[in-house]
């Protein structure tokens, strides 16, 4: 195989629509400058041409920090020790998102975000610019006066991480008196403007399986929370991806019919009115992944597509298990996402093998109108 050809081969694995462009067509054997030139104006109006269908990042994640108060017994983010931005960085991947995505969702998550001297401030410059913002948190360190910080800053959406009701949430979250701590900041939440929706999320695991339901009635009744979210167990954080992980997790459900079972009566639940956030078809998702988690082993992962997580060392990625697109101290977030590190990330994610819970908790909607284009409901 001549240079020129292996060339055609590399790109065509890489651009699609390079197949289309038939570099072995008859050509006059010109020389091999005037054909490096010919294959390089190709290359490039494929890339421009590629550029053009890109769609645009629109649920954005920034890692403000890996640092965290808590080391809860499914998550080892803070293990990652980065060095911080400062927060003109910040300012700049809003603005540079925004140039280019126009209004995004964009969630300020950590570790712990409220360990972030200056998240109110990047939440007002976000809100300014008609972007919707939302805050994870694991509520140590909410109490009245960051509620009323939160709330003046535009805050869209503030989500307490909730696993169970009393001691077991302390267990699981290695951390004595949390769930206290937590319903005093929900006491101080009653009241609030309802322009900030407040609400929980839950990681759905083996030990709290009997705390759903009576979770979800809690929330019900609870006035100053509007929705619970469940999140699948996945592979602990920040540990090295394992298709295996589960099978030694002592967090895993062991009773796959339990798990359906319940997940049939908090359908039955939200058909009745409770403020479930999931769809049912991601309910219904559920019974697959906890009977095999590597469900995206199997179906395809569109992530790619519409996701960009900033992380607080600066790196950028739609998935960091499929490696990174650059760093924003370098280049500009465009550079980044139409780049040719960015289409190798795309193609590499479509035909992932790792085992992962991205696709089936925070993106399942997103991604299932890729993967299963008639799951709307
Ligand atoms: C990484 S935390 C960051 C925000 C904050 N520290 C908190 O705990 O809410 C974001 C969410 O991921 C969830 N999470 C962490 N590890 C998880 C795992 N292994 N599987 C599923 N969800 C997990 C947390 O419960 C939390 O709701
Ligand atoms: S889940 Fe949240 S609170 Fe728990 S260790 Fe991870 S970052 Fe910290
Ligand atoms: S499923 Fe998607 S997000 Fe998860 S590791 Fe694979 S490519 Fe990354």
């Amino acid at each position: 195989m001549d240079f020129l050809t292996s060339c055609y081969h590399q790109l065509a694995a890489l651009y699609p629509r390079v197949r289309e462009l038939d570099l072995r067509q008859d050509r006059p054997r010109t020389t091999g400058t005037v054909l490096a030139e010919e294959l390089r104006q190709r290359g490039q109006a494929v890339l421009e041409d590629r550029a053009r269908v890109l769609p645009r990042p629109r649920s954005i994640i920034f890692n403000l920090t890996m640092q965290c108060c808590l080391r809860c017994r499914f998550c080892n983010l803070w293990r990652l020790q980065f060095p911080h931005m400062e927060p003109a960085f910040w300012h700049r991947a809003i603005d540079e998102l925004y140039a280019l995505s126009g209004p995004y969702q964009l969630c300020l998550s950590g570790g712990e975000p409220l360990l972030v001297p200056y998240l109110e401030e990047l939440i007002a410059h976000a809100s300014s610019l008609g972007i919707e913002t939302a805050v994870p948190t694991n509520g140590f360190l909410l109490d009245a006066e960051r509620i009323q910080r939160l709330q003046a800053a535009g805050l869209r959406s503030l989500k307490l991480s909730i696993d169970a009701l009393g001691p077991l949430h302390d267990h699981l979250r290695r951390k004595e008196g949390l769930f206290d701590k937590v319903l005093e900041a929900i006491g101080a939440l009653r009241g609030h403007n309802p322009s900030m929706q407040v609400g929980v999320l839950t990681v759905f695991m083996g030990p709290n399986l009997s705390h759903l339901v009576p979770l979800v009635e809690w929330v019900s009744q609870e006035e100053a929370l509007g929705f619970i979210e469940f999140q699948a167990l996945t592979q602990t954080y920040a540990d090295p991806p394992d298709t295996s992980w589960y099978r030694t997790s002592e967090l895993w459900p062991s009773d796959p019919a339990a798990v359906e079972v319940l997940i049939d009566q908090l359908l039955a639940l939200q058909a009745a009115g409770a403020p479930i956030g999931n769809r049912p078809f991601q309910l219904q998702f559920f019974k697959y992944y906890f009977r095999n988690p590597n469900q995206f082993v199997y179906h395809d992962c569109m992530i790619g597509n519409f996701h960009l997580t900033v992380r607080n060392d600066g790196e950028v990625s739609s998935c960091f298990n499929q490696g990174l697109m650059g760093n924003l101290r370098e280049n500009s977030l465009a550079e980044l996402w139409e780049g040719a590190r960015a289409s190798l990330q795309r193609l590499k994610m479509e035909t992932c093998r790792v085992s992962c819970g991205f696709p089936v908790n925070c993106y399942f909607a997103e991604n299932a109108r890729y993967v299963f284009p008639s799951s709307e409901d």
